[in-house]
C-alpha cells in the first residue's frame, strides 16, 4: 500500500516531527507534481543494485530544510569516519565508511540521462502486467497516481 505522504508531511508539520522518506525505491516518480524523497525534512534514495538507478550499492540523501547545510556538512562528516579537519588522521567520535567512491558516482551520474527512458520502460512492463494478471482474482495493482 502506497504511504498517504501529503497526510503524514501535514500531520509530521503540525507536530514538528521530522520526516524521512523512504523513497528507496522511487527515483524519477512524482506524486501531485512533486518528486519522491522530497516531501519531508530527508528523503533517502538507493542506489541498490535492483533499482532504477544503480551504483551496485550506496544510495542518496536529500535534505530539505532551512538548515540544510548545516546537517549536510554533518552527515558527511559521520560517513566521513568523522575525521576531524585535520592533515593528519583525526577522530574523537565514532563515524562511518559510508562514502561512495567518485568512480562509483561517476558511474551513477551517466545514468541520469537515461532515467526519464527507464521510467518509461516501468510504465511499459506495468501496463503489461495490468493487462495480462489485472483481471485475476487476488491480484491488485498500484495505480499511476500511487493509490490501489
Ligand atoms: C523501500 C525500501 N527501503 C529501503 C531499501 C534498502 O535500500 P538499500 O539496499 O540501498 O539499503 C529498499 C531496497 O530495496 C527499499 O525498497
Amino acid at each position: 500500500m502506497c504511504a498517504h505522504i501529503e497526510e503524514i508531511a501535514n500531520i509530521c508539520k503540525k507536530y514538528q516531527v521530522p520526516l524521512i522518506e523512504d523513497a528507496a525505491e522511487s527515483l524519477g516518480s512524482a506524486f501531485h507534481g512533486m518528486h519522491t524523497g522530497t516531501f519531508g525534512e530527508y528523503g533517502i534514495i538507493s542506489f541498490n543494485g535492483n533499482k532504477i538507478i544503480t551504483c551496485f550499492g550506496g544510495g542518496m540523501l536529500l535534505v530539505n530544510s532551512e538548515d540544510a547545510e548545516e546537517k549536510t556538512v554533518k552527515v558527511r562528516y559521520w560517513f566521513m569516519q568523522a575525521q576531524k579537519p585535520a592533515r593528519w588522521y583525526q577522530h574523537t567520535e565514532i563515524g562511518y565508511n559510508y562514502r561512495m567512491s567518485n568512480i562509483v558516482a561517476g558511474i551513477g551520474r551517466g545514468q541520469l540521462k537515461v532515467l526519464a527512458r527507464r521510467v518509461e520502460k516501468k510504465r511499459y512492463i506495468h501496463a503489461y502486467y495490468q493487462e495480462y494478471l489485472g483481471s485475476l482474482p487476488g491480484i491488485h495493482f498500484m495505480s499511476m497516481n500511487g493509490r490501489y
